[in-house]
């Protein structure tokens, strides 16, 4: 899409709508970047697992390969914003688990989107920036996908697809720094190996922790040809109580889902009977549900054991 601006009004959007840097910026793939970002009034209060917002002008240019936007007259001055979970490394750059105090930037785990059934307008614009540039980031850090229900000797099981390991990421740093008691899985369920992000770091974690296990699956590698597992067959299958160590026991595990609605399987009403109505094949909820979970219901502020998290 061309807009036909100068480069001085751009250069004075930008010094109007952006309020944060890219301080660091790693590409794990060529379309999956983990990117560290300061906001120039600090970082805002906030919990493990919550998440902000991030911004770029419709003005600013795509990164190329990705399905072409259709212009809207009006629209080129104006800020795309999308919702992002607060990621984390786990361990810093020596190895340590952070204390985080003082730290002045905030961790995105974003994937491409290169086509959709809409063209995808920010990520091609975030799959451009470089480190020092600048962008948009919200000014509130929200959300109830937190460890708030978590006692100290519970189990907790993180399942995730894709970059749904964000939030996952960064309570299981404060897991670790809290020298939680229980047991903790996390698994992410992605294409090919390349997208496991944290891959190394999780590997690392294994090996230092011998309450934690970490299971990335893949479903398109040459390997998972006729054998494609999804995060719901580790629960079908007893594969997941066997890495864990532990039953699944709704008294004691809390169970954290993020990332493809899918995998989540949240439930709809029927609005003709009132009853439940589950997406098929089954997603984790129904599974869970079946065994005597029940998942948060925010709208009666009913805290359940299973918590979530849908990016779409
Ligand atoms: C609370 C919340 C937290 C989120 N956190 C993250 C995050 O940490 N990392 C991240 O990459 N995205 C995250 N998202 C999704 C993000 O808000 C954007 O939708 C996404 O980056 C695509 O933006 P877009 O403008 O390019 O395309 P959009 O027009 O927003 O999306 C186009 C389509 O892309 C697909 N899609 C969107 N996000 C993803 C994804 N993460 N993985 C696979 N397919 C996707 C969906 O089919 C969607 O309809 C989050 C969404 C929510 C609601
Ligand atoms: N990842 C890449 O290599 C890549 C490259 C270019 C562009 N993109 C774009 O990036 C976006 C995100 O891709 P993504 O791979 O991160 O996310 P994704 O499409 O949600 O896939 C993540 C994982 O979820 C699995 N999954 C799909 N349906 C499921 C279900 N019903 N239940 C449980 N698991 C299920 C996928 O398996 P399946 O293999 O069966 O789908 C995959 O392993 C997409 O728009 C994509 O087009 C991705």
């Amino acid at each position: 899409m061309v807009f036909m601006m100068t480069p001085d009004e751009i250069s004075e959007l930008r010094t109007k709508q952006y309020n944060a840097t890219v301080v660091s910026l790693k590409l794990a793939n060529p379309d999956l970047m983990i990117v560290r970002v300061r906001p120039d009034a600090g970082v805002p209060p906030h919990r493990a697992g919550q998440y902000s917002t991030l911004g770029m002008g419709h003005w600013e240019p795509r990164a190329p390969g990705c399905q072409d936007e259709i212009p809207k007259p009006g629209e080129e001055r104006k800020l795309i914003r999308r919702a992002y979970s607060i990621g984390s490394s786990i361990l810093d750059e020596q190895g340590d688990l952070p204390d985080r105090v003082g730290q002045d930037w905030l961790e995105f785990y974003i994937v491409l989107v290169r086509k959709a059934d809409h063209p995808p307008a920010l990520t091609p614009r975030l799959f451009h920036l470089k480190e020092g540039d600048r962008g948009f980031l919200g000014e509130k850090i929200a959300g109830h996908f937190t460890l708030e229900p978590v006692q100290p000797t519970d189990n907790v099981v993180f399942l995730s697809t894709g970059t749904g390991e964000a939030p996952h990421n960064y309570m299981l740093w404060e897991l670790l720094s809290k020298n939680h008691q229980g047991k903790i899985l996390a698994a992410c369920c992605v294409r090919y190996q390349q997208d496991l992000g944290y891959l190394a770091i999780q590997e690392e974690l294994t090996h230092r922790y011998s309450h934690y296990t970490y299971l990335g699956l893949t479903t398109r590698e040459t390997t998972n040809q006729g054998q494609k597992v999804y995060i719901q067959d580790l629960i079908t299958s007893g594969q997941l109580e066997d890495r864990l160590g532990d039953t699944l026991d709704p008294a004691r595990t809390h169970v954290y889902l993020c990332g493809n609605p899918k995998m989540i399987g949240a439930a709809e009403i029927d609005k003709a009977t009132g009853g439940v109505i589950y997406p098929q094949p089954p997603g984790v909820i129904e599974i869970l549900t079946q065994r005597g979970f029940h998942a948060d219901q925010p709208s009666l502020k009913l805290k359940g054991n299973i918590h979530i998290e849908e990016y779409w």
